[in-house]
């Protein structure tokens, strides 16, 4: 394009030119891939939202439960008077299950990429939670983070649930957690939700759902490409899939091509072979002790562990050792 701009599908929404450059990085190389991150257009994030109601997706009602049974329990242990720090905040429905049980909390400091979520779920604190200052930043925090001035000299209390961390691969992960160290300060607890390795017989059904949701919400990613970066996948020729991936201890998502085929992104042709796969998640299943060993690289130990009864998920408390 002569001015450096890209034609678009769809006029009235402008081609993403950074969004283009990225996902062409993936599907230019040898094995294709495209970043996890944008699954989450507000396509994206209802679909995700119908994920988690799914009978087949145990993680978020499994997690919720279990934090409902230990909140008391990790009210005791946590310290009075520590400013929450959410990371992933997109609403506040589980650190709400954990405030109510904190004793005098200073503050609750959500981190989320999505600011006008930010914004419904400050004003929504305001309403449920009178008093407690609610101090949002909106920020990608896979990226280093500064504490915000309000809770500055505070103690930290970080709180990372979903097993979003599982989507992260290990060197991700440990680096994830150095910089949370780094940000919550040498006092600080941090309350990590993390999936539990299970059965292949409950974990592909998990992401690949009776009703398809999880394919409608793998697939999103090329609508996404055809309206944002000027891109003409057909869906119905690409399928999804969930493989288990047992040597790395981690679900794939997949969008494999039915049959051999060439799309155009942002004017660049790229060619699928039939059968040939864009890998565009990884969702790690850790084991408690393997959690662990990831967690003290990263200068945290171990306090506690809870899981479930039928131990499909766990939530670890850990410690920062000062450095
Ligand atoms: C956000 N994350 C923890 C989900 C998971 O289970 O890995 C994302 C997801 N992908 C498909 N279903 C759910």
């Amino acid at each position: 394009m002569p001015d450096g701009s890209f034609a678009t599908q769809d006029s009235s929404v402008p081609t993403d030119p950074h969004l283009a450059a990225e996902a062409l990085e993936g599907l230019l190389a040898p094995t294709k891939t495209l970043p996890p991150k944008f699954f989450y257009d507000a396509a994206g994030c209802a679909l995700f939202d119908d994920i988690t109601r799914l009978p087949e997706y145990y993680v978020t009602r499994t997690e919720r439960a279990l934090l409902g049974s230990i909140a008391p329990e990790l009210g005791e242990l946590l310290p009075s008077g520590a400013a929450l720090v959410e990371f992933g905040a997109s609403d506040e429905a589980k650190a709400s299950l954990l405030i109510a049980h904190l004793r005098t909390p200073a503050a609750y400091v959500p981190i989320d990429i999505a600011a006008g979520a930010l914004a419904a779920l400050r004003a929504r604190m305001a309403r449920s939670h009178v008093g407690l200052p609610v101090l949002p930043i909106a920020a990608d925090f896979i990226r280093p983070l500064a504490p915000p001035a309000g809770i500055m000299g505070l103690r930290a209390i970080g709180f990372f649930p979903g097993s979003t961390i599982g989507n992260f691969d290990p060197a991700q992960a440990e680096r994830f957690l150095r910089g949370a160290h780094h940000m919550l300060g040498p006092n600080a607890y941090f309350v990590v939700g993390v999936d539990l390795r299970k059965p292949v017989e409950i974990l592909i059904p998990a992401y690949d759902d009776a009703q398809g949701v999880t394919a409608a919400f793998n697939l999103n990613l090329l609508t996404r490409l055809n309206r944002e970066a000027a891109a003409d996948f057909d869906l119905a020729r690409f399928a999804h899939q969930a493989r288990w991936n047992d040597e790395e201890g981690r679900i794939e998502m997949h969008l494999v091509s039915r049959g051999a085929q060439r799309v155009s992104v942002a004017g660049t042709p790229i060619s699928f072979a039939d059968g040939e796969s864009i890998h565009t998640e990884n969702s790690y299943k850790h084991s408690v002790p393997g959690f662990l060993t990831l967690a003290a690289r990263a200068g945290w130990r171990g306090c506690r562990v809870w899981t479930d009864p039928a131990r499909h998920f766990s939530i670890h408390l850990l410690q920062a050792n000062s450095d």
